[in-house]
């Protein structure tokens, strides 16, 4: 399978990850461990070998516990990614990003999954009550412990980026993007570029919007965390459902599916290293991982473009 480089680390990935948000069932409908175990496995049998976790997966760690069980066996071909910063307090999120909680939080990671050390460590989100250099002083002792070997910042501004990057190298940065969501690229992922930092993006299917695979007319039951964001209601959903139809013409004539299509175009970007990939069955995780075997052609990406284009902007926000 076809790696690339983490930042500038001699860690390599494959440019589909599985994130394994969708697994603690936090937010997703229809979870079960069965199929979440079932579902890790497959990833790695698809050629996957990146892992995106968090402390915060979980009210209890089940998504790091899972990894732990279904992968532990492979420890030496797989990279794991996690993150401290938030967790859960009466199912409420909380952000802590001071050192002795990132410290804490990492060993608790590391117990959790069974390993002795992860490949990639964040910082999930920056905590408005503690200075990002301090948060960063955090992961760099962490990694000369041997408990972390690179360090990651999500959902970040530049001057966050770089108040990080200049206490301890980031190796990872954890935006969301997609199709319809590309902020970042404006300063975040030309700062990425030009410092040797990789984009590894959340939501590459916008929580399975761009699946293309619920229908204009699917309703959400109250459980599901999608009904929350503009891109899911009103106008903003039919004019999505619109430009889904035209991938959806697109992957009957190409023979990939609409998923496969949004994906490959991701990991093509200037930039993006990897795309992580939420799935809760295997399924799904299979169908994403072939978006890595073949590439959309210029041609094609070019009337992506178009398209995406004429779509027009968004109402977009971020999970934090
Ligand atoms: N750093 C952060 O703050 C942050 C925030 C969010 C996410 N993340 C990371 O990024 C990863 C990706 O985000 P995400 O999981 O929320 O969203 P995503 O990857 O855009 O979408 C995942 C969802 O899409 C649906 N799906 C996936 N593959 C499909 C397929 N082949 N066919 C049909 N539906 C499919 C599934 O939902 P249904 O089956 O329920 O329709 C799945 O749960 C996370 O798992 C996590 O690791 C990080």
């Amino acid at each position: 399978m076809h790696t690339r480089p983490l930042g500038r680390s001699s860690i390599q990935i494959t440019p589909v990850a599985m994130g394994c948000w969708p697994i603690s069932g936090i937010t997703s409908v229809d979870v079960t461990e069965q199929n979440s175990l079932d579902t890790l496995r497959a990833a790695h049998d698809s050629g996957i070998n990146f892992f995106d976790t968090a402390y915060a997966y979980g009210y209890e760690g089940e998504s790091e516990r899972m990894i732990g069980r279904a992968l532990g066996q492979h420890r030496d071909s797989i990279v794991i990614a996690t993150k401290g910063g938030i967790h859960y307090e009466n199912r409420q999120q909380q952000r802590d990003g001071r050192p002795e909680t990132l410290k804490r939080q990492c060993d608790e990671s590391l117990r959790r999954l069974g390993m002795d050390h992860v490949e990639l460590y964040y910082l999930h989100a920056p905590d408005p009550q503690v200075p990002v250099s301090e948060s960063a002083g955090a992961i760099r002792d962490l990694i000369a412990a041997g408990k972390v070997r690179t360090a990651g910042l999500s959902n970040a501004s530049v001057e966050q980026l770089a108040e990080f990057h200049a206490v301890c190298p980031l190796s990872a940065y954890q935006p969301h993007y997609n199709m319809l969501q590309r902020e970042i690229e404006t300063a975040q992922l030309p700062w990425c570029i030009a410092n040797g930092v990789s984009a590894l993006i959340y939501w590459p299917l916008m929580k399975g919007l761009l699946a293309g695979k619920l229908p204009r007319d699917h309703e959400f039951v109250e459980k599901d965390g999608r009904r929350k964001y503009p891109m899911f209601q009103g106008e903003e959903w039919q004019r999505n459902q619109d430009f889904l139809d035209r991938l959806r013409g697109l992957a009957a004539e190409i023979g990939h599916s609409v998923s496969e299509i949004v994906i490959n175009w991701t990991i093509q970007r200037p930039g993006i290293t990897a795309a992580l990939c939420g799935a809760k069955r295997p399924d799904q995780i299979r169908e994403n991982a072939a978006a890595m075997k073949w590439s959309l052609s210029p041609e094609q990406i070019a009337l992506i473009d178009q398209w995406i284009a004429e779509r027009g902007p968004t109402v977009s926000r971020g999970a934090v």
